[in-house]
């Protein structure tokens, strides 16, 4: 649990407000992607700078200010596009002058923020302050330091901020509903309209400023559209401390459901980098990496510059990977296929037509992993390794490459043969037999679930077709998981469902969240099973005996 976080986490939101909900609702019936931008003339492509956050938490003195920066630039990383450098927690004065303006802390940033803004400049970086939308701004203490909110001083904080030569502002969500109430996950008020107020505000300040929306993924703001109200927005919790892969699972997982939404202007925020920072192996920062990049996350360095090894480096400045995320198309990867425990697939377009993947390896060891192109939909294709920059030439059916624990095959794949499609012959959830408290729900008109599945509950589909031979069958899940979680669990932003063939031993199958509310359908989750029979004689049955699963709408099988 990172330690500034004094509520109690497991307080985990899965509800909001009914009108929320029917809203949602509404939006993704009529759009089942909005894809807004906020024309603001900057972000049009994901942020790419340093913030101190991870590696010094609230702690970071002027002089650690300086020589960051400088080592942006003496490092190299300016020159492959990291141009952004971040004020975070603890520049900030806890009150105001007289005249109601905001203020530095002496203490802090003695020769001030102007100063410091342009000696940033001077060095060809652009500069971004930190500032938070509540009463006071978050702190690594518990919320007692108190530093100064901008709750209700939008208008006049951002022409401070515009006059000390800001071209980027971080905004953070702590003391959102009142001065007590330091993290609230699940506010009674609309986070929405803090984070319009000082979109407005911005818009008046008279200089471009990139707009950088830190409220956690609280309600949802890929759905706000948040492309309509700022150029990035965070989708979840902190990333840390700890530093740990599974906060990356966490991250990933709470994607899933988004990954539409990043577009030019206006992007998914998956937080900030723990590349450089212990906790992670080299192969996990490779993934982390590469994963952020790809689905377009802004990618913000925080670790002390002063210490960064080489391999931190490489990482850092892969510019093929960095080329990801700064292809002009703007457009995520999006989750394709997962192999429970075993590894995962993403794919996504660029804008030169060509097609990029990620297979991540979930295993904690080193091994041999094959990747089907089928996956991605290609039967055939030439391929580039992007980690590395080797040609892998032209590939059929499938790619094999060692993989580290936890590390990827990242490729670029062009000239992509497409593969046939799979066609499914569906069995509703609805139709099938439900015990042990398994019940159906109404989503609407047209969709009925299966919940309750699991912790006793069970749903079993009979006189399924096996086809002509039975044996290995590929299945289709269309289901709702609006499980989301602020604080990792067994299963991060996933729910396990134990699916067994004709009686067999359930195999385990982790499925991602389909949306942060109970409304919106994941479709075409795809596991390989086998153990059917010929015929319509097979029994599918969901189940898990200590967790719920997702509420299932219906299963596929391809004969
Ligand atoms: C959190 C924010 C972090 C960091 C921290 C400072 O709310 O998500 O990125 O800014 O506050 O205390």
């Amino acid at each position: 649990m990172p330690p500034w976080r004094s509520y109690p986490l497991a307080l985990i939101v899965s509800t909001m407000p009914s009108q929320w909900k029917l809203l949602k609702a509404l939006v993704s019936l009529a759009f089942p992607c909005v894809v807004a931008a906020l024309n603001n003339g900057v972000g049009v492509k994901p942020a790419m700078g340093w913030n101190p956050y991870n590696a010094f938490a609230c702690s970071t003195t002027e002089a650690m200010y300086h020589t960051q920066a400088q080592s942006v630039v003496s490092l190299g990383l300016l020159a492959v596009g990291y141009q952004y450098i971040n004020l975070d927690c603890g520049w900030q004065a806890t009150s105001r002058d007289s005249a109601g303006k905001f203020q530095w802390s002496n203490k802090t940033l003695p020769a001030g923020v102007p100063a410091l803004a342009t000696f940033v400049h001077n060095l060809g970086l652009k500069f971004g302050v930190y500032t938070d939308l509540g009463v006071f701004a978050c702190d690594t203490v518990g919320g007692t330091a108190h530093f100064i909110g901008s709750l209700g001083h939008e208008t006049s904080d951002v022409a401070s901020y515009a006059s000390w030569g800001a071209d980027y502002v971080k905004v953070d969500n702590c003391f959102a509903v009142n001065s007590t109430d330091f993290v609230d996950f699940d506010p009674p008020i609309s986070i929405k309209d803090h984070f319009t107020t000082m979109r407005d505000a911005l818009a008046a300040a008279g200089r471009p400023i990139l707009f950088s929306a830190c409220e956690w993924g609280v309600q949802d703001p890929a759905r706000w559209p948040g492309g309509s109200v700022a150029n990035s927005w965070r989708i979840s919790n902190d990333i840390g401390p700890p530093n740990t892969w599974d906060n990356i699972f966490r991250i990933m997982n709470q994607v899933v459901p988004i990954t539409g939404f990043a577009a030019p202007g206006g992007f998914n925020d998956l937080d900030m980098l723990e590349v450089g920072n212990s906790g992670l192996t080299t192969a996990e920062q490779q993934t982390h990496f590469a994963f952020w990049a790809a689905t377009k996350s802004p990618l913000i360095i925080s670790t002390d510059l002063t210490k960064a090894s080489t391999q931190t480096l490489n990482i850092l400045k892969n510019t093929r990977i960095i080329s990801l995320n700064q292809d002009a198309l703007g457009k995520s990867i999006a989750f394709k296929r997962r192999y429970t425990n075993d590894h995962d697939i993403w794919s996504g377009p660029l804008s030169d037509g060509s097609t990029v993947a990620l297979v991540i390896n979930w295993q904690s060891s080193s091994r041999s992993l094959t990747f089907n192109l089928a996956d991605v939909g290609f039967s055939s294709a030439t391929a580039t390794d992007l980690i590395t920059g080797t040609s892998l030439g032209k590939v059929t059916t499938s790619i094999t490459q060692t993989v580290s624990a936890h590390g990827s095959m990242v490729l670029k794949l062009t000239n992509g043969i497409a593969a046939p499609t799979p066609t499914f012959t569906f069995y509703p959830a609805a139709s099938g037999t439900l015990a042990g408290g398994a019940t159906t729900r109404a989503v609407n008109s047209s969709i009925t679930v299966v919940g309750f599945v699991g912790n006793g509950g069970t749903l079993t589909l009979s006189n399924v077709d096996g086809g002509a031979s039975g044996g290995t069958k590929l299945l289709s899940f269309d289901y709702i998981n609006g499980d989301v979680t602020f604080s990792n669990t067994a299963c991060s932003n996933c729910r396990n469902t134990l699916v067994s063939v004709n009686g067999g031993t359930g195999v385990q199958v982790q499925m991602p969240i389909s949306a942060q509310s109970w409304d919106i359908l994941l479709s075409g989750y795809l596991v390989s099973l086998p153990g059917f029979k010929a015929g319509k004689t097979n029994t599918i049955t969901l189940s898990n005996p200590s967790a719920f699963t997702p509420d299932f709408y219906r299963v596929g099988v391809a004969v």
